[in-house]
């Protein structure tokens, strides 16, 4: 299969621990890969600028935006197939500002959200 016909994948939290082996995973199964992440700030770790770095280099498209900021997450959304978060437990609950986003852009298929709330989506 040629890669511009493999489903697109947002990672929310992609620049996170986890994340960052997802979007490798991603990128390594020809799926064209975006991040949403916050904007860097002058209290972001310098690990945390680093992952960004490396998983552009390695090809992944990065979103910037909050996870409140809902026209953005909204776009992001659009333009992929399969959405994936990969949050801290912190943002367990605001996840369900991923699934507002999802149903507002009305496009996705496969979510999978940490914790049970991927049944909402
Ligand atoms: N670490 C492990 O070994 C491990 C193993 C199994 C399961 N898990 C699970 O995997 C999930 C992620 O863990 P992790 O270790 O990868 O966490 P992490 O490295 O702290 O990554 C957290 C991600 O969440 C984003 N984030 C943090 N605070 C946010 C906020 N207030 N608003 C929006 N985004 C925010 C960060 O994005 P920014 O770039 O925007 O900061 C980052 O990408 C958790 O549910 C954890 O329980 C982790």
């Amino acid at each position: 299969m040629q890669g511009s016909e493999r489903s697109k994948i947002l990672i929310v939290g992609g620049s996170g621990y986890l994340g960052t082996y997802m979007v490798k995973a991603s990128i390594g199964m020809g799926h064209p890969t975006y991040v949403y992440a916050r904007p860097i700030t002058p209290f972001t770790s310098p690990s945390r600028i680093e992952s960004r770095r490396e998983i552009q280099s390695l090809g992944a498209t990065l979103l910037q935006g909050e996870l409140d900021e809902q026209d953005k997450l909204v776009v992001a959304i659009k333009q992929v197939d399969i959405v994936i978060s990969t949050l801290a437990v912190p943002q367990v609950l605001e996840q369900l500002k991923i699934i507002d986003a999802i149903k507002v852009a009305g496009n996705i298929k496969v979510c999978t959200l940490s914790s049970s709330l991927t049944a909402r989506c």
